[in-house]
């Protein structure tokens, strides 16, 4: 298994091009199976999650073909509406497949995603919206079984603002005749993405964004060529490698506005930031202050992908931090690792209080989850000595060739 070396120190100056969303990217490959037209997403980062969704498609009977950054997708002869429990356990976001296999073949057979590293990752508000919209679901033996002969356009409210479980509803109505519409619904900039290409393909989606979504149902979907809007959460971890090292980057293809919460803080402690257009500039202050309270919320709030990035750069910032993850359940994974490596933090349920410390020291390191690896690798990039992470696949799930992009900053490190 491979694990990535880094000899910690060295500041981080130059541009990153910052790669195409994961989150944005699942759900826009789910939406490719609405048409039986080929469907061109660009912008696609070479990551395991993508690779994951691809072999499901393939066992649907898609046609995929993944070169450079294209994904070309051709879903004109599905031969299955089931994802076994083989692929869905190695994507657990697979459960957005289900709505559209609901809406191209009225029918799904799909393994219970179950939990993952973060928590138990329950599907019920998925499961309770496609009820109310008189879709058929039986539960047994790890599957759920759904007959979506008699689905029928409805409104439906929320009970939490899932993401997941929006994208399944936009999913499962855009070829639904009549008007389905989605209150207290996610506002994450991925589901924007969802509608603008859903849109593209002929769709009639409105509100994404907002708390209210509605679907207009439309005959059907035609093929579309798309790209992918940029990776916030990838950004916002570089962003916090350059306050974390020291020296200035440019962050080259996300949205400030995507990533406001993370920025407002860092400017307020540890960095100048200059924003034009798709451009980001960061450079870091001589001196990191603790960011005093940071609360993961649902967008726009801080996210809860960047709360342990976040905790990284906190602990070697001076002063207190106080962090609550409201989001997920088991999400502090990454907190032993990095007391192995001198960090002063108290976790206690879903609050992490973490005091400053000077620096801390290279250690052996084992990434437990995608976002705790990535805070590894940025508390690595400033510790004294070296450090040595394993367990890298986590990492790969999210981030591209990130031993390569750190490198080309001016970052000691390497994979092995
Ligand atoms: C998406 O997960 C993202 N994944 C996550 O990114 C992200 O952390 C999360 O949204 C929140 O922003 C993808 O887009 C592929 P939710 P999702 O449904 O859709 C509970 C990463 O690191 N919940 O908004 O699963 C759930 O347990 C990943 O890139 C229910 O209780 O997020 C969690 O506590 C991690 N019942 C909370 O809601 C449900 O039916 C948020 O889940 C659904 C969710």
């Amino acid at each position: 298994m491979a694990k990535l070396v880094i000899n910690g120190g060295n500041r981080l100056y130059g541009c990153v091009e910052v790669q195409g969303a994961k989150n944005a990217i699942l759900p826009l490959m789910a939406a490719a199976m609405l048409t039986d037209e080929k469907v061109v997403i660009k912008n696609v980062p070479n990551l395991i999650d993508v690779h994951n969704m691809s072999k499901i498609l393939l066992a649907l009977g898609a046609d995929i073909d993944i070169s450079s950054d294209r994904a070309l997708i051709s879903a004109a002869n599905l031969k299955s509406s089931e994802i076994a429990h083989i692929l869905a356990k190695e994507l657990r976001s697979s459960i957005f497949l289900l709505g559209p296999v609901l809406g191209r073949l009225k029918q799904a057979k799909v393994a219970y995603p179950g939990g993952c590293d973060i928590g138990l990752r329950p599907i019920d508000i998925h499961l309770k919206a496609l009820r109310e919209m008189n879709v058929k679901i039986v539960e047994r033996s790890g599957y759920i079984y759904c007959d979506a002969s008699k689905m029928t356009p409805t409104e439906l409210m929320l009970d939490y603002p899932s993401v997941g479980a929006t994208e399944n509803i936009i999913l499962a109505s855009a070829t639904l005749k009549g008007k389905t519409t989605i209150m207290n619904a996610a506002r994450e900039p991925e589901i924007v993405d969802l509608q603008n290409f859903l849109n593209t393909m002929g769709g009639n989606v409105k509100g994404a964004g907002t708390p209210f979504i509605e679907i207009e149902g439309v005959e059907r979907l035609h093929g579309s060529e798309y790209r992918a809007m940029g990776d916030r959460i990838v950004a916002g971890t570089y962003a916090i490698a350059a306050a974390m090292c020291g020296g200035e980057i440019v962050l080259k293809g996300c949205k400030a506005e995507h990533i406001q919460s993370l920025l407002s803080k860092l400017s307020k402690t540890s960095c100048n930031i200059k924003h034009i257009g798709d451009n980001i500039e960061i450079a870091a202050k001589t001196k990191r202050e603790a960011i005093e309270y940071i609360e993961t919320q649902p967008y726009p709030g801080f996210p809860t992908d960047l709360q342990a990035p976040i905790i990284a750069l906190q602990t070697i910032s001076h002063g207190v931090s106080v962090i609550t993850e409201n989001i997920f359940e088991n999400r502090y994974k990454h907190v032993c690792e990095l007391l192995k490596m001198g960090a002063n933090i108290r976790v206690k349920g879903r609050t992490a209080i973490v005091r400053g410390v000077e620096r801390l020291s290279g250690a052996e390191v084992i990434s437990q989850d995608l976002r705790g690896g990535a805070a590894l690798v940025l508390a690595g990039l400033n510790a004294i000595g070296t450090t040595i992470i394993s367990n890298v696949h986590h990492i790969d799930r999210g981030y591209e060739d990130i031993e390569k992009v750190l490198k080309r900053l001016g970052a000691d490190i390497r994979r092995v």
